[in-house]
């Protein structure tokens, strides 16, 4: 006989308590637990005919997936660039899925509020004018998406159609300018049908990945007055690198653009008082993407979107139907993002903002600062590397001082040792190792483990 969720609500309370447990358990694990795995797919196994309960299903969870589960909400996961989940976000996380809202209208819930004070309060986290508005989306990936998106409206609005109406084909060819745009950007132009061969690169500064603000006029010269869209980087992947956001904010003065900015991490620099500067232009943007899942350190999936220009967000997301309600003074989010129904995403970081505030959110983003530092210090002084660029944010660069086609087996051997994960990547034609330190729960002895087991794998 066949297990139904009527059986286990009536050990609900045993249940959570069990989960709770488990919880814990894998919590209080994790600084010890191996940072990643190389991956071992268990046998698969096929759909269960007959089902054996809430406690059956964590326990074949435990012995057949959780083992191949990495750390990656650890302290010493530096690969990509990966936050972990403050345990007030991990609370809010769980009570988002106890409570189960959907904040797509606000005809039965105030949820939608709650995403309204939550953005609220990025956008004074971010330092960002009131007139930037925003939802939340589930990565930095839609966040760019959403933000083109709007900016294709624009385009649109320039040349006298509208794209959400009358489709893209109307609005002729489209130019999107970049100094180190993340691939994040191509996929959105695939998407948005703007194609990823709009996107054109534009020479950045020698040694950096910051475009050449002077190059990115004259390619917005040569357009002959035909509107844009520039993307410009807050915070690049590979070395942390900054765009002069003033700089490229003020040539919209010369010439027609919309002024997108990837500030996926690099908002954050926004609280640390020695980077806020590198910032602090980022209200000038018609649109932004700032991730959560990264450095405010919520679960996945989260991000937010902000733009200036609900008016043209709202034409493109719309979603009319007379069962859902009208669009009114204040769209609800059904009306601003890619998704109709979608997860109360804003509880778990509502709740770290509640429980931390600003002061506790700048102490998570100042320590990884130092401690980025401190690895780029240590790494320097090692002789089997040498640093690529300058830690700027919170991201080391660096190859192997030999043969830096070495890397991938070196970024292996640090993953097998299991005291942390770094990735890969290919800087200016160097490949290369990077370490993104966004995780609360990274200290100076984490930064020394990472230290020595680099040094181990270059002897
Ligand atoms: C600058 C930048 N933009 C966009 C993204 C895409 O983020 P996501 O994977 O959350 O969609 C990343 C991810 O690392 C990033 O660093």
């Amino acid at each position: 006989m066949s297990t139904t969720p009527a059986d286990d609500l009536v050990r609900t309370a045993e249940l959570m308590e069990a989960a709770g447990g488990y919880a814990v358990r894998l919590l209080e694990g994790l600084a010890e637990r191996p940072a990643a795995r190389a991956p071992v797919r268990p046998e698969p196994r096929p759909l269960p005919l007959a089902g054996a309960g809430t406690s059956a299903a964590m326990a074949e969870f435990a012995a057949r997936w959780e083992p191949g589960f990495a750390a990656s909400a650890g302290p010493r996961y530096l690969g990509f660039v990966t936050g972990g989940s403050t345990p007030a976000s991990v609370v809010g996380d769980w009570l988002t899925g106890v409570l189960d809202q959907n904040p797509t209208s606000g005809l039965d819930s105030t949820a939608p509020d709650l995403e309204r004070e939550t953005v609220a309060w990025l956008r004074e986290l971010f330092g960002l004018p009131a007139g930037q508005q925003g939802a939340f989306v589930s990565g930095a990936t839609m966040s760019n998406a959403t933000g083109l998106a709007i900016g294709r409206e624009w385009l649109g609005e320039q040349r006298g159609v509208s794209v959400a109406d009358e489709g893209v084909a109307a609005l002729g060819p489209v130019r999107v300018l970049s100094g180190s745009a993340h691939s994040s950007i191509g996929k959105a132009l695939a998407l948005l049908g703007l194609g990823r061969s709009a996107l054109r690169k534009v020479d950045v500064l020698p040694g950096r990945e910051a475009v050449d603000v002077s190059r990115l006029a004259e390619a917005l010269a040569e357009l002959d007055g035909a509107p844009a869209i520039v993307v410009a980087n807050a915070g690049t992947v590979n070395t942390g690198d900054f765009d002069d956001l003033a700089a490229i904010a003020a040539l919209r003065e010369r010439f027609p653009f919309w002024l997108h900015v990837d500030a996926a991490f690099g908002a954050f620099a926004a609280l640390s008082p020695g980077h806020a500067h590198l910032v602090a232009a980022l209200g000038a943007a018609d649109s932004i993407c700032a991730d959560l899942h990264k450095w405010l350190n919520v679960p996945y999936d989260s991000a937010v979107q902000f733009t200036h220009r609900r008016d043209l967000q709202a034409r493109v997301f719309q979603n009319h139907a007379a069962y859902l309600g009208p669009l009114g003074e204040e769209p609800d989010p059904v009306h601003l993002t890619p998704e109709n129904s979608r997860r109360l995403r804003a509880l778990a970081a509502w709740f770290t903002l509640a429980a931390y505030g600003r002061e506790g959110h700048a102490e998570i983003v100042g320590r990884d600062l130092a401690l980025a530092a401190r690895l780029g210090e240590r790494i320097a002084a090692m002789p089997g590397y040498r640093l690529l660029a300058p830690v700027r944010l919170n991201v080391v660069c660096f190859t192997l001082s030999g043969d830096p086609a070495r890397v991938d087996e070196v970024a292996r051997a640090i993953t097998a040792s299991g005291e942390a994960f770094l990735t890969t990547t290919v800087y200016d034609g160097v490949p290369a190792l990077r370490a993104a330190f966004s995780n609360w729960r990274t200290t100076e002895a984490d930064v020394e483990r990472v230290a020595a087991v680099l040094e181990k794998v270059s002897a």
